[in-house]
């Protein structure tokens, strides 16, 4: 079966956008392929997090991706740094990885940029450790996002590089992986902005509370209302719709489309109705964050089941990749 992987930041709670957009996808990839999905507790260390948090940004992290659909039974699901494979490995492709190059990386120079006070190693380097966490697993697919498709032809970059200096095949070049050419759901901020996101402080998180979830709804941003009959949208009535068309029902996306082409809509109860259908689909999620979370017993069986599979998996290229290098037991 083809292998996927992906990495989760360890820091924040899920929002809508998370769900909607990458949280499904992960849902429906654990039934066809072998995935290996992992929180990026390592890759959080470069922005030096307190070590009282460092532990529970991990339990809150690992509850609500449980909560949200994925299945341990289905996909590795693990902590990075309980593999060690991937720190020997990314030991061998920072010996393969030029300064320049990472230098030249969007993310780096923008972290550098925004905290000019804290440029270590670790950030520069943070590319040969994502790639070292997909080609530990010689993964066939990466699902990623625009801003991490160039960390994904680093990877590919340094496989081709390491397989060319050794003369070897221990590496293959992973793919960015999409549903058959189907653009990935992009879920709008509520605030009149394009996307919804964590730095963009304008989420509705899954384990925010239905008093909190209609709060941030009713306060979404609109306009004065179409002026004459099947008027075109502005964007912030757009990103309204978009919503509703990802939680409510068809009809109520027509009921609501009707209103606004006959200049009739009334957007205090179209925002009521939407903060409706956002409690409705995300209450079980939230109901079993809550479960999830306060069962330690589960989540310790979950992280060593993931822990097992994950390192038996990085093993099996780690030794070719030993080999390779021409590390022999004495
Ligand atoms: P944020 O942008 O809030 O910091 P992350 O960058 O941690 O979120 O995103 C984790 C995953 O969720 C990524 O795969 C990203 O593409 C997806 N994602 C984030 N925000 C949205 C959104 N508004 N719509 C769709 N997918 C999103
Ligand atoms: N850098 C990714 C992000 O910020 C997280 C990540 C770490 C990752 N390692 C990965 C994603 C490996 C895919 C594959 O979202």
């Amino acid at each position: 079966m083809e292998k996927v992987v992906s990495g989760i930041r360890s820091t924040g709670h899920l929002h809508l956008g998370n769900y909607l957009g990458a949280l499904r996808n992960f849902v429906k990839m654990q039934e066809g392929y072998d995935c290996y999905f992992f929180i990026a507790d390592l890759h959080s260390l470069t922005t030096h997090p307190h070590p009282a948090d460092f532990h529970a940004n991990v339990k809150i992290i690992l509850s609500e991706y449980l909560a949200a659909g994925l299945d341990p039974e289905k996909c590795a699901l693990f902590v990075q740094s309980d593999v060690p494979e991937i720190c020997e490995l990314y030991v061998l492709l920072n010996m393969l990885a030029y300064k320049g190059e990472l230098e030249r990386t969007a993310s780096f120079k923008d972290k550098a940029r925004k905290n000019p006070d804290n440029i270590n190693a670790g950030l520069l380097t943070y590319p040969v450790l994502m790639a070292s966490d997909i080609l530990v697993h010689n993964a066939d697919y990466v699902p990623v996002g625009k801003d991490q498709e160039q960390h994904l032809e680093i990877a590919r970059v340094y496989a081709r590089r390491f397989n060319n200096l050794y003369g070897v095949e221990v590496f293959k070049e992973p793919r960015s992986f999409n549903f058959g050419n189907q653009s990935p759901v992009k879920v709008p901020g509520l605030d009149g902005s394009g996307k919804m996101g964590k730095s963009e402080g304008n989420a509705i998180y899954l384990c925010d509370d239905e008093a909190t979830i209609r709060k941030k709804v009713m306060k979404a941003v609109t306009d004065s209302g179409p002026s004459e009959p099947n008027s075109p949208m502005p964007e912030v009535i757009q990103n309204l719709f978009t919503i509703m068309n990802l939680v409510s029902s068809p009809d109520t996306v027509s009921y609501f489309t009707e209103k606004w082409n006959d200049c009739s809509i009334r957007y205090g109860d179209m925002k009521k109705q939407l903060a409706e259908d956002i409690c409705t689909l995300t209450r079980p999620v939230r109901e079993r964050i809550e479960a999830v979370s306060s069962d330690e017993a589960y989540l310790s069986k979950v992280v060593a089941a993931g822990r097992e599979k994950a390192r038996a998996s990085a093993a099996a290229t780690l030794k070719a990749a030993r080999q390779a290098v021409g590390f022999r037991n004495f």
